[in-house]
């Protein structure tokens, strides 16, 4: 798949044709989704809770940004990266924003930055987009003021919220935000809000009327434990494949059947490269014939 461009996802909005973003914070990741032709992905700060463990997005650094960043376009060349602007990247001043966004393009390779807030935030998105780069906006539930908004809850629920989100929403596009990222909101106001807006409206619990959806990966494919939001769907339990997998590779070491002769070396293989001679074959493949031949 050759990398989208902006204009494309413009276009898609006005063919009504819809499309997905998913986040990746790694090269592994980022090979599954090149390979499933995923438009747009994004290396969230949500790799603070996803990944490194921590029960929010606050502590992610500009560092690790770049550098899980830099990790996802070495696994996906040729996919439209955005990344992230954490905690205080951007809050401080427009000038601080401006370099850290350059960051993210310059050292992680993204072609885009996105960052979260809206009115107060739309002259830095301004000046980050004055400087050439792309800017993705994210409004309604912004984890990194989760403490603010009363927790992680659904946003614009009464009017006066429901109109300061539409208004955020209007002035990132007017400061020349591509897309906008809308979390957490009621499906009356995803909908208007993406019948208002000329940038492609990305949701994330914000119901079907938008112009695209985004779902972190590893809710998506099963592997973030017990934690399942209203707003996700799992399409596999990639963690219990894997404890699966863990439990058989101990079990066969146990019983030594792990390595098998094919899985070793012999004196006739000296030098032989090492990567790529494997014979793979999943316990599951097996016949019971073959499979004690290849224990054996
Ligand atoms: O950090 C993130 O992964 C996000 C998406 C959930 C939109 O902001």
């Amino acid at each position: 798949m050759s990398r989208i461009a902006i204009q494309d996802l413009k276009r898609w909005k006005q063919e009504s044709r819809r499309w997905v973003c998913l986040t990746s914070y790694d090269a592994p990741s980022a090979r599954v989704l090149a390979a499933a032709e995923v438009p747009v992905v994004l290396v969230g700060d949500s790799l603070g809770n996803v990944i490194l463990g921590h029960g929010s997005t606050v502590p992610v650094t500009m560092d690790d940004m770049v550098r899980h960043t830099a990790a996802v376009r070495r696994g996906a060349p040729d996919l439209f990266v955005v990344g992230d602007m954490p905690f205080l990247a951007a809050q401080i001043s427009d000038e601080e924003a401006v370099r850290n966004a350059g960051r993210l393009i310059q050292e992680g390779g993204a072609d885009a930055v996105k960052l979260e807030g809206g009115g107060p935030r739309a002259s830095t998105v301004r000046r980050i987009v004055e400087a050439g780069i792309p800017v993705m906006g994210h409004l309604g539930l912004t984890p990194q003021n989760a403490t603010q908004l009363g927790g992680y809850r659904v946003q614009g629920g009464d009017p006066q919220d429901a109109l300061r989100i539409s208004e955020d929403a209007r002035a990132l596009e007017e400061a020349g935000a591509f897309a906008i990222v809308l979390e957490c909101v009621p499906v009356e106001l995803a909908a208007a809000i993406t019948r208002a807006a000329t940038v492609p409206i990305i949701g994330i619990g914000a119901g079907p009327d938008v112009d695209a959806q985004v779902l972190v990966y590893h809710d998506l494919v099963g592997w973030s434990g017990d934690f399942k939001p209203r707003f996700v769907r799992r399409y596999a339990r990639v963690e219990e494949t894997m404890i699966e997998a863990v439990r058989s590779f101990q079990q066969d070491v146990a019983q030594g059947d792990f390595p098998s002769e094919s899985e070793s070396f012999g004196d006739s293989q000296a030098s032989t490269p090492v990567e790529n001679s494997a014979v793979e074959v999943l316990p599951d493949d097996l016949e019971p014939e073959q499979e004690r031949q290849t224990s054996g």
